[in-house]
């Protein structure tokens, strides 16, 4: 028997009636009286010496009630403030600036439009210094020190490496075919509908601090907050309210976040900081710029043995990554992707520059996209130097189903996987075998068309609390239930969702495992004063963390209940059974009592000595990551004259273990899909020498429009995570990280017979157009 709106049912999502009404509360909705606005002074160089900061002229436009300048800062030790990777990162500079966009002074004053005349009338004069944007001139020894404050004698933060170097290094050399590819992931940007923001209102009877904050964090937030400015946590309130896109890029706590508190505290008033689309395309934390090699070791009929990558990551003017703190490229040692390598070894070296800092996801769990990527870029370098199709070649090595759980060359216990079956599944759908006979004959007719496969594995749902922490926050989360006397149940979470309906999936968890509808059932989140303690929501973690605890916590619901519905039908609580969502008495399906029922009792007639109440909290830490996976196929035709790559056909299968709401995780991979395809061939953020940003506005950083993005076509397989209170795995980003490679391996594959292994991405059609013409072919 079913419950309505439970595990497994496309139960419309709860959060739409106020969000297709135009009645969602995001920040920049948030007005309080005497409200404030903060504007920022940003800086035109990549990096240069601040001769002085003049704000007379500012402090004369009418409406304008201060400016803020880094020296304000320093006198109060605020000049400075940890990045999320225990590096040193500016609020506002003192001495240097050291990107460009780089924030330099905040005005205050009684319009938006005040604030931004106050910016202009702001004098500042630098002396520009010599720029490093490239990360391996960076490296170079006589590169100049862009961190002198740290003094270190090169702009190298960290160098990490995983694996085994020299067993690695033998196996390669023992092998019959090695394939060495380099690839560069550009600079990219999360540009999410709504831009960052915040409103900082500072109570100074009660000293209570509220901050509404687009923030995918914001317990982490309230913590971080209190230790860096003093004030008790208690009197911190951190309220995400309805957040337009998060994508990793609302992780991190930017300076303006704090200059709107700093304001609060200086004047008194509620101080509003909304950042413009420009400002957050130009200064927020970027993701990826990851300059990799990697080499792949096989035997001449295809067997896969080693593999080894050597990767440059260019961090900015500081390591502000979000990462957990033992992992400082992130999870990108997942690289060996679905295959069981016997050998094989990673080093990355993180290295300063005149560019924003960040390191983000973009939607992905910690530098994943980058892994899947390289993997299953380079599998099809291999195919193409064997000369085997790369269906073959992948079908052929795949770590297989019985091998579960499979502990990988870099250490990951994956926990469930069956990539044979959503390979084939994704063929079947697409006829494989008859693109490719079409695409031989295209061939004879000099007609350019690719077919691209990526099979990607995934690795989603931090914890284990024991191995990753964020600024030594354990990775945990949590639920809180309550059920009121009438069956009415209130939820409360440590995460915070920014549009993948964790309202109604939360939601439908509990109305499974307490037998009530859905409907009755409301899950919040995002408020420090009312949620328990967690991480938030970013890397796909929600279903794997919260809304296990949420299992856990109902389940602890349950066990109480089970003494009630004993009581109430005066039998013992061990000749009680749960079945079709309510306790029965075994046997008897008649004697029988709900959770309504219970509820009721649990206020009116519990047990004597009993505690009144149905509630419970669950705290819950991962025994392990989850690890979703798919298998993509995507189809392209090449206009020769152009360039310009068309995608005829894209199938998607995933795999994510139980799906909680099937309509909600179609969505999440259409939209996930439409962010994969957009690196692969539109997006990018570069910089000239002098570290100017090319790419800083919407006309030359391109996101896809309904134009650009092809009918999607979706199927699934499921295979239960073992570990999993209900058997799902995270899947909202498993599109954005499977589908580059894909796209990227479809290209290439139409130009394969031309002698191309690679193109970067994005792969424009001026990229394409000019391989077309060195060939002789446009
Ligand atoms: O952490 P985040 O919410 O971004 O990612 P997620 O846990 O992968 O969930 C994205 C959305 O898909 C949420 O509404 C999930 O509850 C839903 N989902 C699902 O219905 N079934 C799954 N197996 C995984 C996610």
């Amino acid at each position: 028997m079913t419950v309505h709106g439970g595990i497994g049912q496309s139960v419309k999502r709860k959060e739409d009636a106020r969000f297709v009404r135009g009645q969602g509360t995001y920040v920049d909705d948030i007005k309080l009286p005497g409200m404030l606005y903060l504007d920022i002074v940003r800086s035109p160089y990549a990096h240069a010496r601040i001769r002085y900061i003049n704000s007379e002229r500012a402090m004369k436009v009418p409406g304008v009630l201060a400016v803020i300048t880094g020296k304000d800062l320093e006198a109060a030790k605020l000049a400075w403030m940890p990045t999320l990777m225990s590096d040193r990162q500016m609020v506002l500079p003192v001495e240097r600036v050291m990107y460009q966009a780089q924030e330099v002074a905040a005005v205050v004053a009684e319009s938006r439009y005040a604030a931004a005349d106050g910016v202009a009338a702001v004098d500042v004069e630098y002396e520009p210094l010599p720029v490093v944007v490239d990360p391996i001139k960076a490296l170079e020894p006589d590169a100049p020190i862009l961190r002198p404050d740290k003094n270190e004698k090169s702009n190298r933060i960290w160098h990490w490496e995983t694996g085994e170097r020299q067993a690695t290094e033998k196996a390669l050399k023992e092998c019959d075919v090695v394939v060495r590819e380099n690839i560069y992931i550009p600079r990219i940007h999360v540009a999410s509908i709504e831009t960052c923001g915040c409103v900082a209102q500072f109570d100074s009877t009660s000293g209570k601090l509220t901050m509404w904050m687009t923030t995918q964090a914001p317990h982490a937030i309230r913590t971080v907050f209190a230790l860096v400015s003093g004030l008790p946590e208690h009197k911190i309130r951190i309220i995400s309210p309805d957040i337009g896109g998060g994508f990793g890029g609302k992780v991190p706590v930017y300076p303006g976040y704090v200059l709107a508190v700093v304001a609060a505290l200086k004047t008194g008033h509620p101080v509003k900081w909304i950042e413009d689309r420009s400002e957050n395309i130009q200064a927020d934390s970027f993701a990826r710029d990851y300059h990799i090699t990697a080499e792949i070791g096989a035997t001449k009929d295809g067997k896969l043995k080693a593999l080894r990558v050597k990767t440059i990551a260019d961090h900015g003017y500081t390591d502000a990554a979000a990462n957990p703190s033992k992992f400082p490229a992130g999870l990108f040692n997942i690289v060996t992707g679905s295959y069981p390598f016997e050998k094989a070894f990673v080093e990355v070296d993180g290295v300063y520059t005149n560019k924003p800092p960040g390191g983000i996801a973009y939607r992905c769990s910690f530098r994943v996209t980058e892994a899947a990527f390289t993997i299953e870029r380079v599998i099809d370098v291999l195919a193409h130097k064997l000369g085997m199709d790369p269906a073959e070649l992948r079908m052929k090595n795949f770590i297989p189903p019985e091998a579960f759980p499979f502990k990988s060359a870099l250490g990951w216990t994956y926990d469930s996987g069956n990539y044979g079956a959503a390979l084939r599944k994704a063929m079947d759908i697409i006829d494989y075998e008859g693109l490719r006979k079409e695409q031989a004959e295209k061939r004879k007719r000099g007609e350019l068309m690719g077919i691209g496969i990526s099979s990607f594995t995934e690795i989603v749902g931090a914890g284990p609390s024991a191995t990753f922490d964020i600024l030594g926050l354990k990775m945990f989360d949590s639920c809180e239930v309550r059920i009121h006397p009438t069956g009415k149940v209130i939820a409360r979470f440590g995460t915070k969702s920014q549009g993948q309906g964790h309202e109604t999936t939360y939601a439908q968890i509990l109305a499974e495992e307490l037998g009530i509808s859905v409907d009755d059932i409301t899950a919040e989140e995002g408020d420090t004063d009312t949620a328990p303690y967690g991480l938030g929501t970013y890397a796909s973690r929600s279903t794997p963390v919260a809304g296990a605890a949420a299992a856990v916590a109902a389940r602890k619901i349950r066990d109480k209940a089970k003494l009630i519905a004993a009581h109430l039908l005066e039998v013992s609580p061990d000749d009680l059974e749960w079945k079709d969502h309510k306790f029965q008495v075994k046997g008897v399906p008649a004697k029988a009592k709900t959770m309504q029922d219970i509820a009721f009792a649990a206020y009116t007639n519990h047990p004597q000595g009993m505690e009144a109440g149905l509630e419970a909290t669950a705290y819950y830490d991962p025994p392990n990551l989850t690890f979703p996976f798919g298998s993509y196929i995507c189809v392209v035709d090449i206009d020769k004259e152009t360039g310009e790559v068309k995608i005829r056909r894209f199938v998607a299968v995933d795999d994510c273990g139980t799906i909680i709401n099937p309509m909600i995780v179609e969505g999440q991979i259409h939209g996930g899909l439409t962010m994969g395809l957009a690196p692969a061939l539109l997006e990018e953020i570069h910089y000239d020498e002098h570290g100017n940003i090319q790419g800083g506005t919407f006309m030359d950083y391109l996101l896809p429009t309904a134009v650009e993005t092809p009918k999607w076509e979706t199927a699934k397989t499921t295979t239960p995570s073992p570990h999993h209170p209900l058997g799902a795995k995270g899947v909202g980003e498993s599109a954005t990280v499977g589908a580059p490679a894909a796209i990227a391996n479809a290209v290439v594959d139409a130009l394969s017979h031309l002698g191309v292994t690679h193109i970067d991405i994005p792969i424009t059609p001026w990229k394409v157009w000019k391989i077309l013409n060195e060939k002789g072919i446009a």
